[in-house]
């Protein structure tokens, strides 16, 4: 299994460039489904979940195909296969993400339901909803969501709870509906607003993404587009909160600072220096940073996948710091693991109290989730000695090339096994 191995105790330093968001990519993929002509996405990560995502829509009969690094041109003249087999959704959750546009282009998908993860339980039971309020008939069968329509018909879906990928499966459903749709409660993460301005350029009529309140009116079929990718935002913030916490100064080429508020109010209360210009981030800090509360929820709040990240940094900031994550119910399990490399965390039900240490001790050390591993990360680039992240296979799930950027940094990291 491969690991990464790490040591600790290095500044960084110099420029790196932020890749293209795989929480924006895998659903504008997605949306290739949803018109006969050719899609042709720019900025593309080069990540597990990304050639997971293409072997998808290949197995249902699309044409994808890389015409150079970073583009992928998908074709979904025909769609003979409306299927997502368990082998791949078992993988990637966000597989959900074909289940909106097969039903709204092909009247009909079998789409395999995603079990719980390590996060959390994670149900669809909303996308399911919603989807019955614009006529379609679901039923499960044999752990398949078995799902048909002759047509969507538009409807007022009332969210119950904010989902990402249930606002953004009800979107792309609802640009092939007859009538209009009106989601409330809707997600306003900056993934949906990429994905929505994706699907305009195709044709659809799409109005208030980014607010809680989308209206999409449905048009016969969508055309071809080229489209590129917004930069990842939480790749932003894992580089920022790695310089936060290693001291240093560094920049980050192709980022962007108005959508993320929320992380780099917490890095400035850290006492990082932060300024942004021409697309760039430039992010610089000195000591032990001070320790910082945090409490996720939907955007434009603190996002819960940078919460394992300021968890690390807490563990060796000045100070004490109150964690508490209220969107997945199991997303501490980075805190037993930072625990094994002299961390003193106390987690009590959603809430965890992170007592700043002097030091960290190197360890060998086991990723559970994709953000989960990124913290472990973090935590090497301060350790004493060596640290050695195991099934770093979570990590490629959601980070280009991490290593090697960090080693364009100055950290000294490598992969074995
Ligand atoms: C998206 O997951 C992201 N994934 C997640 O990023 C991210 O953590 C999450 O949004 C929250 O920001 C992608 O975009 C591919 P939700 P999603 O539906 O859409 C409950 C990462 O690290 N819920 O917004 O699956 C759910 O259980 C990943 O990159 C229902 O109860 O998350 C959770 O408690 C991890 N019923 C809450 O809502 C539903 O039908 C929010 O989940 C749907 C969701």
């Amino acid at each position: 299994m491969e690991k990464l191995i790490i040591e600790g105790g290095r500044p960084l330093e110099g420029a790196v460039h932020i890749s293209g968001a795989k929480n924006a990519a895998l659903p504008i993929l997605a949306a290739s489904i949803l018109t006969a002509e050719t899609l042709c996405v720019q900025n593309v990560p080069r990540l597990r979940d990304v050639a997971t995502t293409c072997a998808l829509l290949t197995q249902m009969g699309l044409w994808v195909r890389q015409p150079a690094a970073g583009t992928i041109e998908l074709s979904a003249h025909a769609i003979a296969n409306p299927l997502a087999p368990y082998d791949m959704v078992k993988t990637m959750r966000a597989a959900i993400l074909v289940l909106g546009p097969l039903v709204a282009r092909c009247g009909q998908a079998r789409v395999s339901l995603p079990g719980g993860c390590a996060i959390g339980l994670r149900p669809v039971d909303l996308h399911i909803k919603g989807l019955q309020a614009m006529g379609a008939e679901i039923e499960i069968e044999h752990g398949y969501l078995i799902a048909r329509a002759k047509r969507l018909r538009g409807a007022r879906i009332v969210l119950d709870l904010v989902t990402v990928t249930g606002t953004e499966n009800l979107m792309m459903a609802a640009t092939l509906a007859e009538g209009t749709t009106v989601l409330e409660n809707a997600a306003r993460e900056p993934e949906v607003v990429d994905l929505a301005q994706c699907l305009n350029a195709m044709g659809a009529r799409i109005a208030g993404a980014g607010s809680d309140v989308i209206t999409i009116e449905g048009v016969e079929c969508l055309r071809g587009a080229r489209y590129r990718v917004m930069p990842d935002r939480i790749e932003t913030g894992t580089f920022l909160v790695a310089a936060a916490m290693a001291g240093g100064k560094i920049k980050l080429e192709g980022a962007r600072d108005d959508i993320l508020d929320a992380v780099l109010e917490k890095l400035r209360e850290s006492g990082a220096s932060i300024s942004a210009a021409n697309g760039a981030i430039t992010l610089e800090a000195s000591g032990r940073p001070r320790a910082v509360n945090v409490r996720t929820a939907p955007y434009p709040a603190f996002p819960t996948d940078m919460q394992a990240q300021f968890m690390a940094l807490n563990a060796i900031a000045d100070g004490t710091a109150l964690v508490t994550e209220t969107i997945f119910e199991n997303r501490f399990m980075h805190a037993q693991e930072l625990k094994r490399m002299g961390a003193d965390i106390e987690v009590e039900g959603n809430s965890a109290i992170v007592r700043g240490s002097a030091h960290l001790d190197g360890a060998m050390v086991m990723a559970t989730d994709l953000r989960a591993s990124a913290c472990l990360v973090l935590a090497g680039l301060v350790a004493r000695g060596e640290t050695v992240v195991d099934r770093i296979y979570h990590l490629d799930r959601g980070y280009e090339q991490l290593e090697s950027k960090l080693s364009a940094l100055g950290a000294r990291i490598r992969r074995a096994g």
